[in-house]
């Protein structure tokens, strides 16, 4: 599938994870749209997403009102990869978030999840296939325009809003005004605990993605998080007229972006 990029590109700028949901279902329209696009946006073959049309609510783990509680939403996707390949994890950023963005253009909320769910549960729903495995799961539903209290409270725990300048984040001159818009919509990814941990190499012509040295708490793979970031580097330099692609390189390096 050809990344849609006027519809996917301005959802990262509207984005934002919400966890509280009114139990409304999606119009039919929208269902069929996204369940198309899990299917047809399979960039990798590793990883797929499957829209599982029932409520998740004892999918979600953690008490109401704590970090990772999602509530009342009406239906959720999950996002599946095959373990056996060494580039599971940003296949399923990358792919995850495609479909995160696409749930956005139609107007509808989303959260990914990596650590609060039961894969056991997302496993008794969906048809499994040995050797796959549940990395991420997302609610998907309307929410109520304000925040919630305890949505509030929980934002304010991660800090959801702010993200690192690009300063902070790419080595290297940044030489195009294309790198530049790329970068941007890279930076405003979002990650585990909106940790933030992908860093940007400008070399000649290309662009690296690695992950950071810090300490994280979280079980989720940094390079998931760098998965997300390399769909909205791509969005953001095809949404400046450049074309390029990415290739998976080793630990602590992700991937290169090359024209
Ligand atoms: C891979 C991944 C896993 C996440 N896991 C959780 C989670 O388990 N519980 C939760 O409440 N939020 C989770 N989040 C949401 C992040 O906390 C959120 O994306 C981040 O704080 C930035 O906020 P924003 O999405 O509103 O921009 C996850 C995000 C990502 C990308």
């Amino acid at each position: 599938m050809v990344l849609p990029v006027d519809r996917w590109y301005p959802a990262i700028f509207k984005r934002h994870s919400r966890r509280t949901y009114s139990a409304e279902v999606p119009e039919e329209n929208k269902l069929a749209r996204l369940d198309h696009v899990c299917r047809e946006f399979r960039p990798f073959p590793e990883v797929r997403s499957e829209l599982v049309r029932r409520s998740p609510e004892t999918v979600f783990k953690g008490l109401v009102g704590h970090y990772g509680r999602v509530n009342g939403a009406p239906i959720y996707i999950a996002f599946i990869g095959k373990m056996s390949s060494p580039a599971v994890q940003e296949a399923a950023g990358y792919t995850g978030e495609g479909i995160i963005l696409e749930a956005t253009a139609l107007a509808l909320d989303t959260c990914w999840v990596g650590g609060f769910f039961r894969p056991e549960i997302v496993r008794s729903q969906i048809d499994i296939q040995e050797g796959e495995k549940v990395l991420s799961v997302t609610p998907v539903g309307y929410t109520p325009a304000e925040k919630t209290r305890q949505e509030k409270i929980m934002s304010r725990l991660v800090k959801s809003r702010l993200r690192k300048p690009l300063a902070k984040l790419v080595g290297g001159e940044i030489a195009a005004p294309w790198m530049e818009k790329a970068l941007e919509a890279a930076r405003l990814a979002p990650s585990a605990q909106n940790r933030q941990p992908w860093r940007f190499r400008v070399e000649k012509d290309a662009v690296v993605i690695a992950v950071d040295k810090s300490f994280s708490t979280s079980s989720i793979s940094k390079r998931l998080d760098c998965g997300i970031a390399m769909l909205h580097f791509e969005l953001g330099a095809l949404a400046a007229g450049v074309v390029g692609k990415w290739e998976i390189l080793r630990s602590p390096d992700v991937a290169r972006f090359v024209l």
